[in-house]
């Protein structure tokens, strides 16, 4: 099956640091590396759409020490990594309430998002204070704002409508969400995106991750029926 869009719920980090008794912080660093890597992986693998949640809108209720690492560290990838990053052909973009962020941040956040490679391979879609009910809140504010000016009639309102309001509606389909780290659960992240795709819940911890555990989910979701609704023997018809 071809795979256009991957996203990934990138956990792991603290554990993998207190495997190794150096502090959560670290295995963010590590995290980082681990990012690198698996966009080299998925350019290499033809996937065209890659999407990464850095940072959800509950992270802020992490200790202080930690949300601030986290900036900083944020602020500095994006520094060191998009030169980089645009010549092996990534456009870099990003997903969430961006208004939180520090001046400086969001600055920075629109300087890569303008930055277009020669020759375009991959879009990261970076999620941060990213939250699938956010998600789907700031939709409906703005149908209920074009219905307010009189531009939208509420007969107007359908799935494909609203579909166009969230996030990531101008991108192909999420083929495949990952989690990484163990838990199984979606902690607010796609909730709109991810009604058809398929989820991958893998015990490595983030900063393991590498094209090799890439490769062998790639090999799981290829076993799988996508039948959206429909029966096996109609897809095979
Ligand atoms: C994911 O790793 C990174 C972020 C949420 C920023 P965690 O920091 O959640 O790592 P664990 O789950 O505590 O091991
Ligand atoms: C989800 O990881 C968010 C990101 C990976 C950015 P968390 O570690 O914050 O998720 P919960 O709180 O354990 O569900
Ligand atoms: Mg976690």
């Amino acid at each position: 099956m071809n795979v256009q869009h991957i996203a990934i719920i990138m956990d792991g980090n603290g554990r993998w640091a207190a495997q190794r008794k150096r502090p959560r912080t670290w295995g963010h660093k590590a995290g980082v590396k681990a990012v690198k890597s698996t966009l080299k992986a998925c350019v290499q693998s033809g996937i065209s759409h890659l999407t990464l949640f850095a940072f959800s809108s509950e992270n802020w209720r992490r200790p202080q020490s930690e949300v601030k690492r986290l900036m900083t560290l944020f602020l500095q990838s994006l520094e060191k990594e998009s030169p980089e990053l645009l010549q092996q052909g990534v456009a870099i973009r990003f997903i969430g309430d961006l208004s939180a962020f520090s001046e400086k941040l969001q600055i920075k956040m629109q300087e890569v998002s303008a930055l277009q490679p020669e020759d375009k391979r991959l879009t990261l879609h970076v999620a941060v204070n990213y939250g699938g009910r956010w998600d789907i809140v700031q939709a409906a504010k703005q149908l209920a704002s074009m219905h307010q000016q009189g531009t939208l009639d509420l007969s107007d309102i359908d799935e494909s409508l609203f579909n166009r309001h969230t996030c990531l509606s101008q991108q192909p389909p999420i083929d495949l969400l990952i989690r990484t780290g163990g838990e199984q659960r979606i902690s607010n992240f796609l909730l709109w995106q991810c009604a058809y795709t398929e989820l991958f819940f893998i015990d490595t911890l983030w900063p393991d991750f590498d094209e090799k555990v890439l490769q062998s989910v790639l090999v799981d979701y290829n076993k799988r029926e996508r039948r959206f609704g429909q029966t096996s023997d109609q897809l095979n018809a």
